[in-house]
């Protein structure tokens, strides 16, 4: 049994990891899957986000702190009215992810683990390539720290399992903390 959309509690499902560590793909198919239950959802991804609200921002922690500052802003609107927000940022930084948390209703962290090796050989934007060619800088995992969540609600290993399996793993969660 699921809930209709008048009783439904919003949330921030916020997923954190390298590039190409399938931040976007797992976000894509758990979306898919709550629209078809009928849940009132939105989505907020970085390479879209980046090409409108945070458009003028690179990649200094400075700026990433401030892409995250605002795309908070947005979850913390959209969640207090009782919307189920499907974020997908690189999200690098432990502490503004801690400020995300605070600042918006049922944060619930998914940490897309897989190791850096893997990530770069998916590479599909070939921005890897790139980077280790110093064509890019501050990339994340080459020239650029990520600090990985100390207690995610959940973590993925997407180098182990197939999108399936961990889009699954969110659902039970959804389920089990009685969001769906
Ligand atoms: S975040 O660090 O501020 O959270 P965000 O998720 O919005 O990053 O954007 C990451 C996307 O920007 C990547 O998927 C990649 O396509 C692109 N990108 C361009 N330059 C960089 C860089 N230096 N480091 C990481 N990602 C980059």
């Amino acid at each position: 049994m699921y809930k209709n959309q008048a009783n439904q509690k919003g949330f921030v499902l916020w997923f954190t990891g390298l590039s190409q560590a399938g931040k976007t793909s797992v976000g894509n198919r758990v979306h898919q899957i709550l629209k078809e239950k009928g849940l009132k959802l939105e989505r907020l991804d970085g390479d879209i986000v980046r090409q409108s609200l945070s458009k003028d921002l690179g990649f200094s922690k400075k700026d990433r702190d401030e892409n995250i500052r605002r795309i908070t802003m947005v979850a913390r609107l959209l969640s207090k009215n009782n919307i189920g927000v499907i974020c997908s940022f690189i999200s690098p930084y432990r502490k503004i992810r801690d400020m995300a948390r605070r600042e918006t209703n049922n944060f619930i962290e998914v940490f897309c683990n897989a190791p850096l090796g893997i990530c770069e050989k998916r590479d599909k934007k070939g921005l890897y390539q790139k980077a280790r060619r110093g064509e890019i800088l501050n990339f994340t995992g080459v020239s650029d720290p990520y600090e990985s969540p100390q207690t995610p609600e959940i973590e993925l290993r997407t180098d182990q399992e197939s999108i399936e399996e961990s889009t699954n793993k969110i659902i039970k969660y959804l389920e089990e903390n009685s969001f769906i």
